[in-house]
């Protein structure tokens, strides 16, 4: 890693000031330097310096000095490539120039006088970059609303009228509300000069029933209209011949300027940021963001202190915002849950990305699973999106790119719910519901109301889930399939989009290890019952971060496997479809085989001892060992046997871990179901390390592949085993060698599928083997993934 000026040693480890986050090692340093929120700051650094340097700050103006004669008058010290005013009160502006020579230039001149006015130009003031965090999802702010509501609460009588209280202080009120249609309104009237018969539609939380004080504006820019407008003009204009005019066509008609049907979003979107900052008084900062999934344009409105993002290719929101309002109007319920369990996961850091891209859970997608969950409750607190369209009417059908999106537009038109349940139960419900859901192995479909078996999205399409969708959607004839991670939620509608797509391994395991954590605590009488001692009871206690509801934290030795289905190589990924049910155990199987050779092979670990192990699947409440479907592969017949370091059995091998998915495939055409558990202990493996191999290791990797080609594709373990060898060639061996011992678990069917390995020290070197466990939880799932790759190539 190369020197990085933003980056502090402190005593815990390293504080990155850019991005204002710490950082625990070295590894962990190389990630986020390399990461995505590391590069976009440092970019957005680099522009303003330069913007910094090539601009310079123009007093003085009044309000009858426009743009242009800005730009006019500068030019005489240079090219000027923009001039930004400040439109509130029109008295200053940013100039900006192509080169750092003209702002000498400029500065350098006794007297500027345009018109009747004397300017006043001065270089700009060079101010550091500090990332100021988006202060709506800053936990301070939530931790000051819930000190100051903390006493209202806690004399509340039960944890159902605490959720209504929170909903009550945090929804949107009726002003805001007036105040967002207004600005609507505004927008509208702007843009419809523009672009003729464009629609300006809101949809997101200013609208779906479950917006909070000064949460955002989303809105939909539909240039359909306009687009047939455009065609239709230009196809008269064609046939009237030259010189018509008409409005696409006058002077200062934007439309003039651009083909809206040929055009780039973000190409629009630029015209839709022009329009915004020169036309619409109040609105600040605009900014269009053509890398995201759907590009938006960006801006702050100063009046009502709000952020507004503009899209032009979102339709399917404002269907599924519809959907949102009509889940609300079907079952009370819904709004405090969402309101609490949106608070809760901001609490607790599960949700609300900052920057708008990150790895946490969205808004979205987080009331998506709340309407998962009330839809497996029993009996269902709302009915499947499949039911929904089933009770529509024939002038509700509604297809938008080839999507499904029918339901009935009011509540009356479905049956209520039988489900009588209280907030305060349906409420721990949800934890313990998502406390032990088999993330990884599944897929959550709102639409059928079920969780699908993740290898029913295996496609022998390109890593898509082709097939699975042609069969849901006829309408549609090809899409990608959604992109699998460790939380796959399908989109009600968009079924090839997974809307936790974003998540990455370390958000998905936080989200269940929290919703355990709760669920605990929702199990105590604090959760239940009101304090008689006037103590923090019920809700309180759940938001508190990190307080009193974690009580246990998770064990100390143990690292986690994750099941990553989207990273596994195609041969894998067949052999794992092809086995069905019995899918898990045969992960299992591999990721053991490399484990171990992670172990012996790339960190030279000597196995002494290694007892057997057992793989299954068993149905859900049944005993593990009685259904367990042990291997019978011979070590001799398997190259991943589990041999000492002379090629014998080691001691009490009995069985050794079959790579082949014969042992483990299912009858054809059964289908896998979750409510399986899955179990299966891999072997307890003894090791002995005499060498410290995780010291120094960046070093002798950086002089290794100095010297050799070894950074190719396929070599990254090959040079790890050298650096290993390497340290052990030239490092002394440890004063006492390392004893330890490793369990593996595999878990899944009822939890998340992971494999977890549990590591115990046998020798009393506690320190010392404390540094090595810390690396290793960085490096061996990396390894295993790695080796787990290589296989297809191997195959
Ligand atoms: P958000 O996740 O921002 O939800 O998505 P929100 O309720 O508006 O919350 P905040 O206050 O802005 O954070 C906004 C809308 O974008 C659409 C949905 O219509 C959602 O209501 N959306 C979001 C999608 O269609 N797909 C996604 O994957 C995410």
């Amino acid at each position: 890693m190369e020197a990085d000026g933003d980056v502090k040693t402190t005593a815990t480890g390293f504080h990155c000031t850019l991005c204002n986050v710490n950082i625990p090692n070295m590894s962990s340093l190389e990630q986020h330097i390399q990461g995505r929120k590391h590069k976009t700051l440092s970019t957005v650094r680099a522009t303003r310096k330069s913007q910094e340097e090539h601009s310079v700050f123009v007093a003085g103006i009044k309000p009858h000095i426009s743009q242009t004669d800005i730009a006019e008058y500068f030019e005489q010290f240079g090219p000027v490539t923009e001039v930004i005013m400040d439109k509130e009160n029109g008295v200053f502006a940013i100039v900006h120039f192509t080169g750092t020579e003209s702002i000498q230039e400029a500065l350098s001149c006794v007297e500027h006088r345009l018109r009747d006015l004397k300017l006043r130009v001065k270089p700009r003031e060079k101010k550091g970059f500090k990332l100021i965090p988006k202060k709506k999802n800053d936990p301070q702010n939530l931790q000051q609303f819930l000190d100051r509501f903390k006493p209202q609460l806690c004399q509340l009588m039960s944890v159902d009228a605490q959720m209504q209280y929170i909903v009550e202080r945090c929804q949107l009120g009726e002003n805001e509300k007036k105040a967002r249609e207004l600005l609507v309104q505004l927008l509208q009237e702007v843009f419809v000069e523009f672009f003729p018969d464009s629609q300006i539609l809101p949809f997101g939380s200013s609208v779906n029933t479950f917006g909070i004080q000064s949460c955002d504006l989303d809105l939909f820019l539909d240039l359909d209209n306009t687009k047939k407008f455009q065609a239709h003009a230009k196809s008269t204009t064609e046939q009237a011949g030259q010189g018509t005019s008409d409005d696409s066509h006058s002077e200062d008609s934007i439309l003039s300027d651009i083909d809206l049907s040929a055009a780039s979003p973000a190409d629009v979107l630029e015209l839709v940021a022009t329009i915004l900052r020169r036309c619409v008084p109040s609105v600040h900062n605009v900014q269009v963001v053509s890398s995201a999934r759907l590009p938006v344009a960006k801006f702050h409105y100063r009046k009502l202190n709000l952020q507004g993002d503009i899209t032009i290719n979102n339709r399917l929101a404002v269907r599924n915002t519809r959907f949102l309002q009509l889940c609300s109007g079907l079952d009370d319920r819904l709004r405090p849950l969402v309101y609490t369990i949106r608070y809760w996961a901001k609490q607790k850091q599960l949700a609300g990305n900052s920057s708008g891209a990150g790895p946490l859970l969205n808004n979205y997608a987080l009331t998506l699973l709340i309407i998962f969950f009330l839809q497996n409750c029993d009996p269902p607190v709302l009915p499947t999106v499949d039911q929904l369209k089933d009770m529509a009417c024939e002038e509700e059908e509604c297809v938008i790119e080839g999507w499904d999106c029918t339901f009935p537009s009011q509540p009356i038109a479905v049956p209520p719910s039988k489900n009588k349940q209280g907030l305060c139960t349906l409420l721990a419900s949800f934890f313990s519901f998502y406390a032990v859901f088999d993330f990884a192995g599944s897929v959550i479909s709102v639409r059928e109301g079920r969780a699908l078996p993740v290898t029913d999205f295996l496609g022998h399409g390109d890593g898509d889930a082709e097939d699975a969708m042609e069969e849901q959607q006829p309408a549609k004839t090809h899409h990608k399939g959604p992109k699998l991670g460790p939380l796959n939620l399908l989109d009600p509608f968009e079924l090839t989009h997974n809307v936790a797509g974003n998540l990455n391994e370390r958000s998905g395991r936080s989200f269940q290890r929290e919703c355990q954590e709760a669920e605990k605590y929702c199990r105590s009488m604090q959760y239940q019952r009101k304090s008689t001692k006037g103590k923090s009871w019920g809700l309180v206690r759940l938001f508190t971060p990190d307080g009193d509801a974690s009580h246990a934290k998770p064990e100390q030795l143990a690292i986690s496997v994750p099941f990553k289905l989207a990273s596994l190589p195609r041969a894998l990924r067949d052999q794992l479809q092809a086995a069905g049910d019995a899918f898990r155990p045969l992960w299992f199987q591999k990721v053991c085989a490399a484990s171990l050779a992670v172990f012996q092979d790339v960190l030279g670990c000597h196995l002494v001892a290694c007892t057997d192990a057992v793989f299954g699947e068993e149905p859900a409440g049944g005993d593990a060992d009685t259904s367990a479907a042990s291997l019978n592969t011979s070590a001799s017949e398997n190259g991943d046997g589990l041999q000492n370091d002379s090629g014998e059995a080691v001691v009490g091998t009995k069985r050794s871990l079959s790579s082949g998915s014969d042992a483990s495939s299912s009858p054809q055409g059964k289908r896998p179901r979750l409510a399986k558990k899955s179990r299966a202990d891999l072997p307890t493996w003894s090791f002995v390390q005499r060498h410290a191999v995780w010291a120094g290791r960046r070093k002798v990797r950086r002089e290794l592949v100095k010297d050799s080609d070894l950074r190719q594709e396929g070599s990254c373990t090959e040079l790890e085993a050298q650096v290993t060898a390497r340290i052990a060639e030239k490092e002394a061996e440890l004063k006492e060698p390392l004893e330890f011992q490793v369990h593996g678990q595999m878990l899944g069917g009822t939890e998340t599928t992971r494999a977890v390995l549990r590591f115990e020290e046998a020798s009393d070197k506690k320190g010392v083997f404390q540094d090595f466990f810390h690396f290793l939880e960085v490096f061996l799932p990396r390894m295993v993934e790695t080796l787990l790759q290589k296989q297809e190539a191997t195959a």
